[in-house]
C-alpha cells in the first residue's frame, strides 16, 4: 500500500503544514483532498516563515509533486496571490504542481453569499472565514457549481454569468443587505482565471491511480480538524467538507483498501478560532498564557484563537473516527512553565459522567471532568531527543499515549522544520 493520510484531530490549526514539510521528503506525491483557502498551514524552515492556503505543504522540496485534489474548492483569486508569494523561492510549478479538473471553483459571489449568511445569522454566526468555501460545496452538492476544468470550455463565459446571476438573486434575500462592488472583484477574478489556466491540470484520480501502480509513496495533506468535519464534528459550529479520512477517499479517488497510515495531529493542549462549543476552553489566565506563548492567532483571518487543555473526549472520538494510527504532538513547549497540567477525561452532563462526544456538544450541559498531572520548567524548544525531556513531559507523553491507546510517533517542540523529535 502507497497512501498515508495526515489530518488533524482538533479544531484545525494542529501544524499539519509544518508536519507535512517535515514528512514530504518520504514521499513521491503531497496531496491536498478537501477545504479550500479556509485552511492556513505554516511551515518554517531556514529562517522562512510561509502560509499555505491551497497549495499542500510540499511545495518547499525538490521532488514531491504537489496534487490539489477534487474534493478541494479552489478560489483564482488567493490561488494566483498565493503563487506570487513563492516567487522567492524559484519553483518550478509545471514540475511540481498539479490540479484536478474536477476541483470546484469558488467564484466572488460565493464570497458574498458567505458574508450575508453569516451576517443573516447574527449572534449565530458560524465564525466563518467568510473564504465562500460553504456557498461553494452547497453549489457542489446542489449539481449547480462549476469546475476548473470548465474554464477551457467554450461556455464558460456563459456557465460563470448564469450561477453569478443565479447568486445575486439569493443575495436580494437576505434581510441585512450587505455592501459589495461585483465590477471590481470581477476584474481581479477574471484576470486570475487567465492566469490559472496556465497550471497544469489533471485528471487527478487517474494520476494517482497510475502513480500508485508504479509504487509511488502518497501522502493526503488534510484541512482543518476533525471536530469541524460537516458530519462528524460540532455541527453547525463546522466547515463544509469532511475532513475526516473518508474525505481522503472522495477528495482524491483513493479507495479505502490502499490507505496504510493514518496520522493524526494534535496540540497538547487545544485551540479553536470562529464559534462554536468548546468544553475546555479557559477564560482564565492559563488560556491567556496558552495563547499568547503559543501564538495562537489565525494564519488566515488572524483572529485570535480561543484556547483551553486538551480533551480526551474529543481526541478518542477523533481517533476511532478516522482510525488513526500513529499520533503526532505538536506545541508541548508552549506547556513548559505550568505547575499543573490538567487533562480532560470525560464530561459532566445531565445525564453523569460521560466519555464520549454527545449528540449535542454544548457549553451549557458540559462541564469538563479532569485529571491533573504535574508540569514542567524547562524549555523544550532547543531539545533534539527524547531522552532530553523532563521528566513530567515525558509522563505527561505516556499518559496521553496509554489514555488514546495509539502511539506517538512525532513531538514538536518549536515552529522550525528542525524542532521535530522522533519516538
Ligand atoms: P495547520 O493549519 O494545522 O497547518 O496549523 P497552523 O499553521 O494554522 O497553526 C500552527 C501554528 O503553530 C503555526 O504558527 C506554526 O508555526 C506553529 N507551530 C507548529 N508546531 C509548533 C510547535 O511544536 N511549537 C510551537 N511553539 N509552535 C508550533
Ligand atoms: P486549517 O487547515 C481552524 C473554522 C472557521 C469557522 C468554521 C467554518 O488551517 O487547520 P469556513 O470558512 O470553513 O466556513 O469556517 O471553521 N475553520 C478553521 N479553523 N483552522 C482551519 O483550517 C479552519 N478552516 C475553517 O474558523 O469556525
Ligand atoms: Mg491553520
Amino acid at each position: 500500500m502507497t497512501v498515508d493520510l495526515l489530518l488533524g484531530l482538533q479544531w484545525g490549526d494542529e501544524g499539519k503544514g509544518k508536519i507535512v514539510d517535515v514528512l514530504t521528503s518520504s514521499y513521491d506525491i503531497i496531496a491536498r483532498f478537501q477545504g479550500g483557502p479556509n485552511a492556513g498551514h505554516t511551515l518554517e524552515f531556514e529562517g522562512n516563515k510561509h502560509v499555505l492556503h491551497t497549495i499542500p505543504s510540499g511545495i518547499f522540496h525538490s521532488k514531491a509533486v504537489n496534487l490539489i485534489g477534487n474534493g478541494v474548492v479552489i478560489d483564482p483569486v488567493i490561488f494566483i496571490q498565493e503563487i506570487e508569494n513563492l516567487a522567492p523561492y524559484r519553483i518550478n510549478f509545471d514540475k511540481k504542481l498539479l490540479i484536478s479538473k474536477k476541483a470546484h471553483l469558488i467564484l466572488p459571489t460565493h464570497r458574498l453569499l458567505d458574508a450575508a449568511s453569516e451576517a443573516a445569522k447574527g449572534k449565530a454566526k458560524i465564525g466563518s472565514t467568510l473564504k465562500g468555501i460553504g456557498p461553494t460545496y452547497m453549489d457542489k452538492t446542489g449539481r449547480n457549481g462549476i469546475r476548473v476544468g470548465d474554464i477551457f470550455a467554450a461556455n464558460w463565459g456563459k456557465k460563470y454569468r448564469n450561477l453569478t446571476q443565479k447568486h445575486l438573486k439569493m443575495l436580494k434575500s437576505f434581510e441585512n443587505s450587505i455592501e459589495f462592488n461585483l465590477d471590481e472583484m470581477e476584474v481581479v477574478f477574471l484576470e486570475s482565471i487567465k492566469a490559472l489556466r496556465k497550471f497544469k491540470m489533471v485528471d487527478s484520480e487517474h494520476y494517482l491511480h497510475q502513480a500508485q501502480k508504479v509504487g509511488k509513496k502518497i501522502l493526503a495533506e488534510g484541512a482543518q480538524g476533525s471536530l469541524l468535519d460537516i458530519d462528524f464534528g460540532t455541527y453547525p459550529f463546522v466547515t463544509s467538507s469532511t475532513t475526516t479520512a473518508a474525505g481522503a477517499c472522495t477528495g482524491l479517488g483513493i479507495a479505502p483498501n490502499k490507505i496504510k497510515d493514518v496520522f493524526g495531529i494534535f496540540k497538547a493542549y487545544t485551540t479553536r478560532v470562529g464559534s462554536g462549543p468548546f468544553p475546555t476552553e479557559l477564560f482564565d489566565e492559563d488560556g491567556e498564557t496558552m495563547g499568547r506563548v503559543g501564538n495562537e492567532f489565525g494564519a488566515t483571518t488572524g483572529r485570535s484563537r480561543r484556547c483551553g487543555w486538551i480533551d480526551l473526549v474529543a481526541l478518542k472520538y477523533s481517533i476511532k473516527i478516522n482510525g488513526v494510527t500513529q499520533l503526532m504532538m505538536m506545541k508541548g513547549d508552549v506547556l513548559s512553565g505550568f505547575d499543573k497540567i490538567k487533562v480532560c477525561t470525560s464530561y459532566e452532563t445531565s445525564q453523569g459522567l460521560q466519555d464520549y462526544l454527545p449528540y449535542d456538544v454544548s457549553d451549557e450541559d458540559i462541564k469538563p471532568h479532569y485529571e491533573e498531572l504535574e508540569g514542567w520548567k524547562e524549555d523544550l524548544t532547543q531539545m533534539t531527543e527524547f531522552s532530553q525531556f523532563p521528566q513530567n513531559f515525558a509522563n505527561y507523553i505516556d499518559y496521553l499515549e496509554k489514555e488514546l491507546e495509539t502511539p506517538i510517533k512525532i513531538v514538536s517542540v518549536g515552529p522550525d522544520r528542525a524542532q521535530t523529535i522522533y519516538r
